[in-house]
């Protein structure tokens, strides 16, 4: 039970797994550290995602906020908006990913795909933790890259934000209204397709 932020808890229509229902993108986080065996058990269920002809094109840089010149580093990478709310994350993680094949150098259809599913893993194994993950497109990819020295065949693509919720009357107000109000998704109807596109799968 999400009891952080009950109003951010998903309302499904069917039947969920609970870390599904009560994942939500928190703009209050406590400013507590991770625990590093919690850390390694993210990092362990994103190693498991599955990828295209297994080639596991997702790269992490990981700063802990308790290492200030990697956690500086690390924000400093985040546009402005998000350095506002996730300098009180606990690990901050710069997602980068291969472009191409490691066995033979073409490009690789799925690397962003599958950067996508090790987050994915990532994010339900911190919340089945008591932790939450928001996701971040907003960085300075070219930042990233000169200042860790990103190789040419990587993309910075994304960041994590790993850390405890906290409740919003905690945090800066003006974050705490982005953590209020029922989270909306579009009816299945509107997405999944029967015979032909637009048309509602007869599965629905
Ligand atoms: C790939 C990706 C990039 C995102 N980029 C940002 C971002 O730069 N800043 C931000 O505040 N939220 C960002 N988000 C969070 C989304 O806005 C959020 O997931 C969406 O509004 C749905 O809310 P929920 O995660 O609480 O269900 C991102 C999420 C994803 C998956």
């Amino acid at each position: 039970m999400n009891t952080v932020n009950p109003e951010r808890t998903a309302n499904p229509g069917h039947p969920v797994l609970d870390v599904v229902k009560e994942r939500y993108s928190p703009y209050i986080f406590s400013g507590d550290p991770v625990e590093k065996d919690k850390l390694l058990s993210c990092l362990e269920a994103a190693r498991w995602a599955a990828s295209g002809f297994n080639e596991q094109p997702w790269r992490y840089i990981v700063a802990d906020r308790g290492d200030t010149e990697a956690w500086k580093k690390a924000l400093s990478c985040l546009v402005e908006a998000n350095q506002a709310w996730a300098k009180n994350a606990g690990v901050l993680i710069l997602a980068c990913a291969k472009k191409t094949f490691t066995y033979n150098g073409s490009p690789n259809p799925t690397y962003f795909h599958d950067l996508g599913l090790a987050g994915a893993n990532f994010t339900l194994q911190a919340q089945s933790l008591g932790l939450h993950v928001h996701m971040m497109a907003g960085i300075d990819a070219d930042a990233i890259r000169t200042r860790y020295e990103v190789p040419e065949d990587y993309e910075p693509h994304t960041a994590i934000a790993l850390g405890y919720a906290d409740k919003p009357e905690n945090g800066d107000p003006e974050l705490a209204e982005r953590d209020q109000g029922p989270r909306e998704r579009k009816p299945l109807e509107e997405w999944v397709f029967g015979t032909s596109w637009g048309q509602s799968s007869p599965s629905l």
